[in-house]
């Protein structure tokens, strides 16, 4: 198995940093250095209208709203119509955590845009940019499937650490519809199509960090479990007319073996989250809320389960959207702090997983 957890072990500490500073790595000296505080000052979110029920897609494959809502708890899944982009859905839910956070699109520095379905190969997060206003913003894609949001908030919070960047906005936008098999029952029913955004904020010097930890996990090997490959691949290479390869790139339509993804993600998750804690030095109790990749009820409960937090405080938006891929925490967690059952200064839990396979956590202060 390949692993790129991060490690901060202290080789020399010279004294032991406050667990909820921000901390660095500096050659084999592990340092409090003089890094800003990330605070997470809004979210926002933003789906299309056009939504497919578990009834609508009975009239597609062989299925039924009881096998879907029992196996899964999605009920419904919001999907892209035609001629509708991902980047006018991201800069939207971008705009709403900017206003969240009373700053003005000018003022951002960096757009980190995780998804695995852009409008344009070459990504989405410059058309966002451009939606936005946020004219003085660099601006990039991060492909990381479902682990997207988690790893691009990482990512974005080191920016704001060493003081690069002020204000950076971390989007996670999919629109696995485009990529579905509509006549494959085994993962049509599971995917749909959204975005979500945070800002984050860098903090005074000496504000506490409300990034808490972290860990990042990636294994390779599992690749063939999910994907959706370039279609060079022999199983679905387009030919022209006179049998020859267009050289038209395209992708195929995702692959998945389910019972396998869902083994490694019962155990991805706990496992995950368990490791941001003790990088964080808190024990799970100090877990306000999980806000999970939304894929499956029953892994969430499954998850929730091993690291004994009630269901209540595992806030679930799959019965509505489905898997909206790298989107899903965002949204889960836009909805949760706009209907007021996420508060500033609690604790969450966040844990996305999928296709690489990949898998991240984090533990974070909101607000
Ligand atoms: N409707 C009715 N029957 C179905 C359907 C359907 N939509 N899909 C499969 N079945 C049938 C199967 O054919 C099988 O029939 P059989 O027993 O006659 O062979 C039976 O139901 C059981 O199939 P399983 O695959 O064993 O069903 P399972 O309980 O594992 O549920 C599911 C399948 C929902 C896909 C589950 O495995 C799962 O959620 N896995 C995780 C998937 C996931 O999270 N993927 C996304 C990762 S995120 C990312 O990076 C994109």
């Amino acid at each position: 198995m390949l692993s790129n957890s991060r490690s901060f072990a202290p080789a020399l500490a010279l004294t032991p940093p406050p667990r909820t500073q921000c901390r660095t790595r500096l050659s084999s000296i592990t340092t409090v250095a003089a890094l800003h505080g990330v605070r997470l000052a809004g979210c926002g979110s933003s789906v299309p209208q056009k939504a497919l029920t578990n009834h609508d897609l009975e009239k597609l494959v062989e299925t039924n709203d009881e096998w879907i809502t029992s196996r899964t708890g999605i009920r419904k899944r919001h999907v892209l119509a035609e001629g509708e982009g991902i980047a006018t859905h991201a800069a939207a839910a971008g705009a709403k955590a900017l206003e969240m956070a009373a700053v003005s699109p000018d003022q951002v520095d960096l757009i980190i845009l995780a998804t695995s379905s852009p409008d344009d190969l070459f990504g989405s997060a410059c058309a966002t940019q451009a939606i936005l206003g946020a004219k003085n913003a660099a601006a990039f894609d991060l492909t990381a499937a479902c682990s997207g949001f988690v790893m691009a908030l990482v990512t974005g919070s080191q920016f704001i650490k060493t003081g690069t960047y002020k204000n950076i906005l971390v989007i996670g936008a999919d629109a696995l519809s485009r990529y579905v098999d509509w006549r494959d029952r085994s993962t049509c029913i599971l995917f749909g199509d959204g975005c979500g955004a945070v800002l984050l904020t860098a903090q005074p010097d000496g504000t506490p960090c409300s990034l808490l930890g972290l860990q990042m996990k990636s294994d390779g090997n599992g690749q063939r479990h999910l994907n959706a490959l370039f279609s060079d691949a022999d199983q679905c290479k387009p030919l022209s007319e006179d049998g020859k390869a267009s050289g038209q790139g395209s992708y195929c339509n995702i692959g998945m073996n389910g019972q396998e993804v869902f083994k490694f993600a019962v155990r991805a998750v706990p496992t995950v989250i368990q490791g941001a804690l003790d990088d964080a030095g808190l024990d799970k109790s100090v877990i306000d809320w999980l806000v999970l990749h939304q894929a499956n009820a029953r892994i969430l409960s499954a998850a929730a389960d091993r690291l004994g937090v009630p269901m209540e405080r595992v806030v679930a938006n799959l019965s509505e959207y489905g898997n909206t891929s790298a989107a899903s925490i965002p949204l889960a967690l836009d909805e949760a702090v706009r209907r007021g059952d996420i508060k500033g200064g609690q604790v969450l839990g966040m844990a996305g997983f999928g296709a690489g396979l990949s898998w991240a956590g984090a533990i974070v202060r909101w607000g």
